[in-house]
């Protein structure tokens, strides 16, 4: 198929369009690389740099590369940046997702496998977090997913767009090739890990949670198995049409935990530094996903917090000061 990926120079983005070229589908990564990494895109991909906002290159991207399907993974992700400025969150995550659709539709493309997140939940005391758990999103970049997938929802009823939203839990680990850099980066396992690296102490935000250690609980997926969702979502796209499932392991690791094995897997003792909570973090997030083990038969391969971890060190010894561009 002719599959378009937007953000496919991102984290996420550029190892999807790795596993979709694995199986001979066509790729064009659009991004703007306001955060992705043109090192970060396959060779074998078409790549246009462009910003969902520009509906004329939208189109054109259509035309040309006779795109079949959409794999929807260009957005503003930081948490901590959605709760000081939310109209940034709006726009690209929601105003730029609607450009998109309305270009599919203007377009004849009837697919798009949505990447939306664990942060649609907000605070929960049952875990681990079943898809239908009431969804009240704690920061703007939770409400622009939810607002998205209430939109796509729509389009679906009206336009009989096919669409699957898949809610990541914390995407985490590296392949051979790709990895994860963010600038600034304020993602916990990077974070640990380049601490390990440069001997800087790691910020604790909030070592008074309702936990077994004090500190948040997350559940880390792997990236690769995030990539393995989507070609099955892909696939199954008309069959389960208008479904969210859930992308975890339904095992959760506080902060702490994840420290602790960091400095396990890296032999290095790491400073910590305990500081406020941070604004828009819910305490406790773990996936049940039993549905997308039983409907899209996700099996994931890479599911232990040490598999994780061992795998991003690697990438990170071989990219210390991330990617070149
Ligand atoms: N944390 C620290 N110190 C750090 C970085 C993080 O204590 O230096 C803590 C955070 O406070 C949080 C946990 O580690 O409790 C995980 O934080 P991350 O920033 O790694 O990830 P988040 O859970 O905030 O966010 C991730 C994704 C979002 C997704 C969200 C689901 O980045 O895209 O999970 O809530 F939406």
């Amino acid at each position: 198929m002719n599959i378009l990926v937007t953000g496919g120079a991102g984290y996420v983005g550029s190892v999807e369009a790795q596993e979709l070229v694995k199986r001979h589908h066509t790729v064009v990564v659009l991004d703007n690389l306001s955060q992705g990494h043109r090192e970060a895109i396959i060779s074998e991909a078409n790549f246009v740099q462009a910003d969902l906002r520009d509906t004329q290159a939208l189109d054109n991207i259509f035309r040309q590369y006779k795109i079949e399907a959409v794999m929807h993974m260009a957005a503003e992700t930081v948490v901590l940046h959605s709760t000081s400025d939310p109209q940034r969150f709006f726009q690209n995550n929601v105003v730029g997702s609607i450009n998109l659709l309305d270009g599919m539709l203007n377009n004849h493309v009837n697919i798009i496998i949505f990447s939306s997140s664990a942060a649609v939940y907000g605070e929960h005391n049952d875990s681990p977090l079943e898809e239908e758990a009431c969804k009240v999103p704690m920061n703007a970049y939770g409400d622009s997913k939810l607002i998205f997938e209430g939109i796509l929802s729509r389009y679906g009823e009206a336009y009989g767009l096919k669409y699957i939203c898949l809610r990541y839990f914390n995407a985490a680990g590296a392949t051979e090739r790709l990895g994860e850099d963010h600038r600034p980066e304020t993602h916990l396992i990077p974070t640990v890990l380049k601490a390990a690296m440069t001997g800087s102490p790691v910020t604790i935000f909030g070592a008074d949670y309702a936990t077994s250690d004090g500190t948040c609980v997350r559940d880390f997926v792997h990236v690769e198995d995030i990539g393995r969702a989507h070609l099955l979502a892909l696939e199954k796209a008309v069959e389960f049409s208008g479904r969210a499932f859930n992308l975890g392991n339904q095992r959760g690791y506080s902060v702490l935990e994840v420290v602790n094995k960091a400095e396990e897997i890296t032999r290095v003792n790491i400073q910590l530094k305990l500081s406020n909570r941070r604004p828009g973090d819910p305490a406790v997030l773990v996936a049940s996903s039993a549905r997308a083990r039983q409907d899209l038969g996700w099996e994931p391969k890479l599911s232990g917090l040490g598999t994780i971890l061992s795998s991003a060190w690697d990438w990170i010894q071989k990219h210390s000061n991330g990617y070149d561009s």
